[in-house]
Order: structure tokens, then C-alpha cells, then sequence
């Protein structure tokens, strides 16, 4: 098989899906394999400017894999990937990050000990002036308490005001929303989110699909990967529907139920 692209066809025209509307990621016909095990079998998939796309299916369907070929934790082994309208290849999770895709794992996203504000700048860290900060490499703790603080603010998230608690202290879903404050804070180009209300309760829960959905009115794009059926029908603006490492269909809140929607995972409708 050959991954290459066509030589007649441009990279811009490339980055830009069949309708012309230009996705701020888009990746087509992945593929990636895991020994005999097929976990993408050519999938495509577009996210647009300032909506929240939820990706759905079945255990083993793809979800996962799907995300971290777009985050450099995985590299498929054909098709490509554009962010922005141009053409990228992560070899590894700082790769996306730097580029500016920001993961959100479940458990991996903060570091436990630390407190909030350091969690915040992490890898980031703001300097002190002068050459205090240029040769000594100190940190300004006290610019990033406040500028976390008025981060956590602006994002509405009134519970963890005082960000000098460490993390481990922390509840499931004020860890989250210090990590989606992480995502937010540093102007992301996409946020990803895998799975990040299955372990949490109601409370907690509806503070994180918030969240999700004031990253989306400051204009960052979010793809949440979730098993459920409400959350995403309550955020979601358009939903990739993965079956058997394929996509299966990409449908709305609008013109789906959820049932449809599980039919489409399950293989009992096409969509
Ligand atoms: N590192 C790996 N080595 C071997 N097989 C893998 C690996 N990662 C994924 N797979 C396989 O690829 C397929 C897709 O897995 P993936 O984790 O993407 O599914 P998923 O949709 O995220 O499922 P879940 O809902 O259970 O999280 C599965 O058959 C899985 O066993
Ligand atoms: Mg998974």
C-alpha cells in the first residue's frame, strides 16, 4: 500500500476537506496496525473551528488509537494529518503539544504533588525578571499564583481558588479542570480529551462538560472521546461514530437520536 498522497493534488487543497471548508485538523485514511491486529483501517476525520466533536464506539473500536496518532503518542503507519492547513507528522506527544494540541488523560494530565499553580505552568514555568529570571533561572511563584488564579477566574472554575493546594488534594473533577485550564491557559490550538468524565460523579461531571463548553466559546476546538450517550449529546456539535477501526458515519445531536446513535456503533444501522 502506498500512503503517499497524489502528486496532482496541492497540500492546501489537500488540508481542506471535500466541502472546502477549512478544518483546523484533519486527518485522512489512517491506518495502524498492531502486529495482525488492525486498530485503524483508514480513517478520516475533521475538526472544525470552534466546535466540539465527540468521538463514540465500541470497546476496541479505535477511539484511543485514533487520538494518539492525532497527538503523536502513536504513529499510524499510513496517511497524513494537517493542523492548521498544514501538513504534520508527530513523532511524540511534545511534538502535537508544541504545535499546539494539548491531550487531557484522565490520570495522567497533572502532576499529583505539585500545587496547582506549578501544575498550571508546568514545562512553563514563568521566569522572575531580570537576570534573576535570564541566568538564575528563577521562577516568579508569585506572578504565577496570580496569573493562575485569574486563569481559574476566567474560566469560571470558582471551586479551586486557592491554587496554592497540591493536586493530590484534589477531587477527580477539579484535577480535570486544572488540566483543562492548563489547555486553555496556553492558547491550544485543540484540545483532546479521552474519556474525562467516566470516573467522575454528577457534580464533578457537569463542572468538566462546562468546561468543555467555555473552551468552545473562547473559540478552541475540543474533541471528547466518551462513552456517554448524554454528555455527549449534550455538548457535542458533530459526532464521529468509530466501528471495527473504521469510521462509521459522522452525525449531529440534530439529526440522530442517541439510539440511532448506538445502532451505527453497534452495526445494526448504517447511519
Ligand atoms: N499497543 C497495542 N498493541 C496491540 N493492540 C493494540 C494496541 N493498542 C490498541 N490495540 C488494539 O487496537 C484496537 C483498537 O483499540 P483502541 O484502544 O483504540 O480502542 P478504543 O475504541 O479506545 O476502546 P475503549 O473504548 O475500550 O477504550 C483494539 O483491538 C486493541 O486491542
Ligand atoms: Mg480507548
Amino acid at each position: 500500500m502506498n500512503a503517499r498522497q497524489p502528486v496532482n493534488e496541492t497540500t492546501e487543497q489537500a488540508a481542506a476537506s471535500e466541502d472546502g471548508r477549512q478544518p483546523i485538523l484533519r486527518a485522512r485514511r489512517l491506518v495502524k496496525t498492531f502486529g495482525r491486529v488492525v486498530g485503524l483501517d483508514g480513517v478520516s476525520l475533521e475538526l472544525y473551528p470552534g466546535e466540539v466533536l465527540a468521538v463514540i464506539g465500541d470497546n476496541g473500536a479505535g477511539k484511543s488509537t485514533l487520538i494518539k496518532c492525532l497527538t503523536g503518542a502513536e504513529i499510524p503507519d499510513e496517511g497524513q494529518i494537517w493542523l492548521d492547513g498544514r501538513e504534520v507528522h508527530f513523532k511524540r506527544p511534545q511534538d502535537a503539544r508544541a504545535a499546539g494540541i494539548e491531550t487531557v488523560y484522565q490520570n495522567l494530565a497533572v502532576s499529583p504533588a505539585l500545587d496547582v499553580a506549578s501544575n498550571l505552568y508546568l514545562g512553563r514555568e514563568i521566569r522572575k525578571k531580570g537576570v534573576l529570571g535570564s541566568v538564575f533561572r528563577l521562577v516568579d511563584q508569585k506572578g504565577m499564583r496570580e496569573s493562575a488564579k485569574r486563569e481559574l477566574t476566567s474560566l469560571g472554575i470558582s471551586t479551586l481558588q486557592d491554587v496554592t493546594v497540591a493536586v493530590e488534594n484534589l477531587s477527580g473533577g477539579q484535577r480535570q479542570a486544572v488540566a483543562v485550564a492548563r489547555a486553555a491557559a496556553f492558547g491550544s490550538k485543540v484540545v483532546v480529551l479521552d474519556e474525562p468524565t467516566a470516573a467522575l460523579g454528577v457534580r464533578e461531571s457537569n463542572q468538566v462538560l462546562e468546561l468543555i463548553m467555555s473552551l468552545r466559546d473562547r473559540g478552541i476546538p475540543v474533541i471528547l472521546i466518551s462513552h456517554n450517550m448524554p454528555h455527549v449529546f449534550e455538548v457535542a456539535d458533530r459526532i464521529h461514530v468509530q466501528r471495527l477501526g473504521k469510521r462509521a458515519a459522522t452525525i449531529t445531536p440534530q439529526s440522530h437520536t442517541m439510539t440511532d446513535a448506538v445502532a451505527i456503533m453497534t452495526g445494526a444501522s448504517k447511519g
